[in-house]
């Protein structure tokens, strides 16, 4: 079997890079939904749509999991898609095949506490407030799903989204540093205005925002703590793997990238945490 790793472009390569890092014999399929990217300005039905379409590929592929390293198509399709469709799709293939996503493990990493903990003490009051900033597409900002699941564990958070509706199709563009850089300083102010200072960690909440995750450091106050989404992405999946030991993440280390878009190089800001520019075959 292999894993499958989807996103609408190139931002979910920083958790597929950190996964090939933590699972080194694994084979991997990364899917980019390039020809329907971006998916942050796109509505809900339309997000659904797109990410079990790109499931169904991966999954006749050959992959048994697949990670959904989109905070937009975890925060809008995933539960719907694991309640509504996996169910009768698993019974069509005749075998176990389940999508995880990025939002739970990242709620894990930004609370401590593991995602099956909510909160028994809600009238108790918290001390002092922990703000914690979520930089994130449009869909994802409104679906509030950071501010909801994180209040449900932790009373002491409190959650401020700035949506960037124009950074992931930049991003995917390839636009300069410069240019990315004063956007991003742009949203950090915007998050500063909102919340009345600058909050005290952030999480960058959309996969392709990880790829400049410098420049958000560098328009944040110094030493703002991120939450790395590809890292608390790699630790969940060894957990999962751990208790599923149905799925076999494959051990030829195959590693191949797919494009519903146009085939060939991606842009050079995917060269600078890969190391090496990946050739992308047709969907
Ligand atoms: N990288 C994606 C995310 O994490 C999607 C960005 C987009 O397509 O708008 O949300």
């Amino acid at each position: 079997m292999a894993i499958g790793v989807f996103d609408s472009g190139v931002g979910g390569l920083t958790v597929h890079h950190r996964l090939v890092e933590r699972f080194p014999a694994a084979d991997f399929i990364y899917l980019a939904d390039q020809a329907n990217a971006p998916y942050g300005g796109r509505s809900g039905e339309e997000i659904v749509e797109l990410t079990k379409a790109g499931c169904v590929r991966l999954f006749a592929e050959g992959c048994d999991v697949v990670v959904l390293a989109c905070n937009t198509a975890a925060s809008v399709a995933l539960r719907r898609l694991q309640q509504t469709w996996l169910p009768a799709y698993r019974r069509e293939l005749g075998r176990p095949v389940n999508i995880l996503g990025i939002v739970v493990p990242t709620i894990e990493a930004a609370t401590g506490l593991p995602w099956e903990h909510e909160a028994q003490w809600r009238e108790e009051k918290a001390e002092k407030v922990d703000v914690l900033g979520v930089f994130a597409t449009p869909a994802t900002a409104r679906s509030r799903v950071y501010e909801i699941e994180i209040d449900k564990r932790r009373q002491d958070v409190a959650v401020f989204s700035e949506p960037c509706p124009e950074l992931a199709r930049m991003i995917e563009a390839g636009a300069p540093r410069e240019e990315l850089a004063a956007v991003i300083d742009r949203h950090v102010q915007a998050l500063k205005t909102r919340i009345g200072r600058h909050p005290d960690r952030a999480i960058l909440g959309c996969t392709h925002y990880e790829i400049v995750a410098d420049l958000f450091q560098a328009a944040l106050p110094a030493g703002t703590p991120l939450i790395r989404q590809p890292e608390a992405t790699a630790d969940a999946l060894a957990r999962y793997l751990e208790r599923h030991p149905e799925f076999r993440p494959g051990e030829r280390g195959v590693r191949r990238f797919l494009t519903t878009g146009r085939p060939g190089e991606q842009n050079s800001l995917v060269e600078t945490f890969w190391g090496t520019p990946l050739r992308f075959e047709p969907a």
